[in-house]
Order: structure tokens, then C-alpha cells, then sequence
């Protein structure tokens, strides 16, 4: 299914000091691939996909209405366009916006607005290049008095699910009611689809009157069925909230939250030998192998929070003693079955997260390179 409706080969290209810049960031993660690379010439890269969260700005701003750290993003999808060859996917994990508004007239602006940025984007204007986008809690929930994590925002789903079609790529996901009691139908927010010999798994982690849950039957069905199917070798799951919030995040309604749909969800993707579960929300990025709570000694899917897309960074990821970076992360998928993961970051004006992000003050470099494949 082809999701983007290109208009015409008016591509357009980036600015000329973005030209030599995207070499550097090629090069280096062909170091990184030619470390790995086993003797034989099946260690090809097969595919890629890279992955980025939480973009959206926290106050809004008259002149921009998609409510995008612009800089940041507008730099991100040009350095991805850049890949040689791209990527086969660019997954948005959510906070795409700013939303948390009742409003949904407002909400829908902003994701029409964003939409337009995507489209005049080196990635949006490559047909080669498939966005597929989650919603967050900004697109999700609105925030109620004391309630830390705010409700579920009654009509975001349908604008989502309106505004953001191109880029859904499934519908197979759980209807309302069902095993997992869903108070709305989430087949076309919670889905599945496989590309080449990966499956993946799409999640809503805010349904409307579930907030920082996932739909475990669902899951334990969708997956059970992946690992039957021969032709499946690996298995990717994307969503917004992290099932563990990292040690430099600070808490925030993440599926931890709910510690026993966490818990039932983290023993699948393990019990599935899932390679990755990708989030955003937390504002960093992150990369750690969480036993499955249940079974301390079953290690085996990652988790990467790549939630440094652009929104305001964690405080906590800075008092860790890091120097934050936004960026994005990039999985390859090799011919002989293995995934490799680089994460790339540049630093930014610490004092104005929204400055412009010029290429030669603020490179991006790989700031993350790690052998993934779950056995
Ligand atoms: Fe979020």
C-alpha cells in the first residue's frame, strides 16, 4: 500500500550546507556497519527504518502552527532523506503536536499544519520512503485538574485517525469491547503489518479510557501468530509511552504506571523474542534490555526511548551528568538476520530549544551503536 501521494518531481533539495553534511553521517555509520560486517557477503544491509518521538514545542507559537520544534525537525527528515539508500520507514512515535486540548478543531490545525511540513520535507517529498505515525498523549488526552496524566480527549482519535490516514499502514488491530475491553475501536491505532521478513507491531499506549495500557490479548494473539509464520524473523513494536521509564527520566504516566498490563505486555515481547520495543514520551534517548518482570532472568528485547526529536529534554537526562542532543535512531536489518541500531544526535542551544540548528555549529554524529539481534 502506497501511503504518500507524491505531487510532482519538484523535489526539493536541502540547503547547501546540509549537502556535504549528511556524507559525514553516512560515513560514519558505514564504519559502524564495516565493524560488524561479517566476512561474507551476506552481511548486506536488507532494510532499514529510523524511528524519532516528541518533536512538539511546549508553548505555541503564532508563526508556526503545527506546533513543531521546526528547526529540529526539518533537519532530521532532510538528514534521513539524505541515507544512501534511505530508509523504508520513518516511524513517528507520538507528540508529533502539541494538542492536549479539547479543542479539536485546534488539534486537527496543528496535524494539518505538521502534515504540510512533512510534505515539503526531503523525506515527504522521496517515494521511496514510508512515514508511519503513532499518536502520543499530546494527540490523545487533555489535562484534568490534579490528574498528573491527564484524560482521555473524547474526538482525538477520530481527527487523528482522519487527518493522519497516509500514514497509518494497518487495520487489523483490536475493535471495541473484545478480550481487552477497549471502550473505542483501536484497529487502525494498535495494528500490525510485515515488511520483508519483519513484523511489526503498531501501539496506541493511550486508548480512550485505558490510558498507559496496551491491549495485551491483542498483542499475545498478533504475536503468537508472528512467530507461527515462518517467513518471520524479526519483530519490532513501536509505540508512544516506554514500558520503563529510564533512571534519567523522569516518571511520567508511562505504561509502568500500570505495572500489571506492563507487566503481561513486557513478558510477550520477550516470551516472543521481539528485537525492540521504540517509544518516545520521555524526552531522551535511552537504550536498555529489561528482564521480563516476571521471569528476572529472560533478557532479551530492547527497549530504545527515542523521545530527543525536539521537544523540551528531560532535566533528569542533564542532572545525569549527559549533554543532551535531539536526533533520531536508524535500524538495519542485514541479510544474514541481524539488526543493527545507530542512534545520531546533534547538540543544540541549551538555553533556546527552539534556535536554529545550523549543521556546521550543531553536527550530528552517531551517538549510539549496538548489535540488537535477539537470537
Ligand atoms: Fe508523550
Amino acid at each position: 500500500m502506497k501511503l504518500l501521494s507524491k505531487t510532482d518531481g519538484n523535489r526539493r533539495g536541502a540547503p547547501w550546507r546540509l549537502s556535504w553534511f549528511p556524507l559525514g553521517v553516512v560515513a560514519l555509520a558505514a564504519l559502524w556497519l564495516a565493524a560488524c560486517r561479517h566476512d561474507n557477503e551476506n552481511s548486506g544491509v536488507a532494510y532499514s527504518f529510523a524511528v524519532l518521538g516528541c518533536n512538539r514545542v511546549d508553548v505555541p507559537s503564532l508563526d508556526d502552527p503545527s506546533t513543531a520544534n521546526l528547526p529540529q525537525l526539518q533537519r532530521t527528515l532532510a538528514e534521513i532523506a539524505a541515507m544512501q539508500p534511505p530508509p523504508d520507514f520513518i516511524f513517528f512515535t507520538g507528540d508529533l503536536v502539541l494538542g492536549m486540548t479539547a479543542d479539536l478543531a485546534t488539534l486537527r490545525r496543528q496535524l494539518e499544519a505538521w502534515v504540510q511540513v512533512y510534505r515539503a520535507s526531503p523525506a515527504g517529498q522521496n517515494p521511496a520512503i514510508r512515514l508511519v505515525a503513532l499518536p502520543g498523549n499530546h494527540e490523545s488526552q487533555v489535562p484534568e485538574g490534579s490528574n498528573q496524566c491527564g484524560v482521555s480527549n473524547p474526538g482525538a482519535e477520530a481527527v487523528w485517525l482522519d487527518v493522519m490516514a497516509p500514514f497509518i499502514a494497518g487495520d487489523n488491530g483490536p475493535r471495541a469491547g473484545g478480550p481487552d475491553q477497549l471502550q473505542t475501536d483501536q484497529s487502525r491505532l494498535t495494528y500490525s503489518f510485515n515488511f520483508r521478513d519483519t513484523h511489526f507491531v503498531v501501539l496506541n499506549t493511550d486508548p480512550v479510557g485505558a490510558a498507559a495500557t496496551v491491549p495485551v490479548h491483542w498483542i499475545a494473539d498478533d504475536l503468537g501468530a508472528a512467530r507461527q509464520d515462518r517467513s518471520i524473523r524479526h519483530i519490532f513494536a513501536l509505540g508512544h509511552k516506554p514500558a520503563f521509564t529510564p533512571s534519567d527520566a523522569t516518571p511520567d504516566c508511562s505504561l509502568d504506571s500500570n505495572p500489571s498490563v506492563r507487566n503481561v505486555f513486557w513478558d510477550e515481547i520477550n516470551g516472543a523474542s521481539a528485537t525492540s520495543y521504540l517509544v518516545s514520551h520521555a524526552h531522551l534517548y535511552n537504550r536498555s534490555q529489561p528482564a521480563s518482570p516476571t521471569a528476572p532472568g529472560v533478557i532479551k528485547a530492547w527497549q530504545v526511548v527515542a523521545g530527543n526529536g525536539g521537544s523540551p529534554v528531560d532535566k533528569k537526562w542533564a542532572e545525569s551528568g549527559a549533554t543532551p542532543y535531539y536526533g533520531y535512531t536508524v535500524v538495519s536489518v542485514t541479510n544474514d538476520g541481524r539488526a543493527l541500531l545507530t542512534g545520531y544526535g546533534r547538540n543544540f542551544d541549551l538555553a533556546n530549544y527552539i534556535a536554529p540548528s545550523p549543521a556546521q555549529q550543531y553536527p550530528t554524529t552517531v551517538r549510539d551503536a549496538a548489535d540488537i539481534t535477539v537470537p
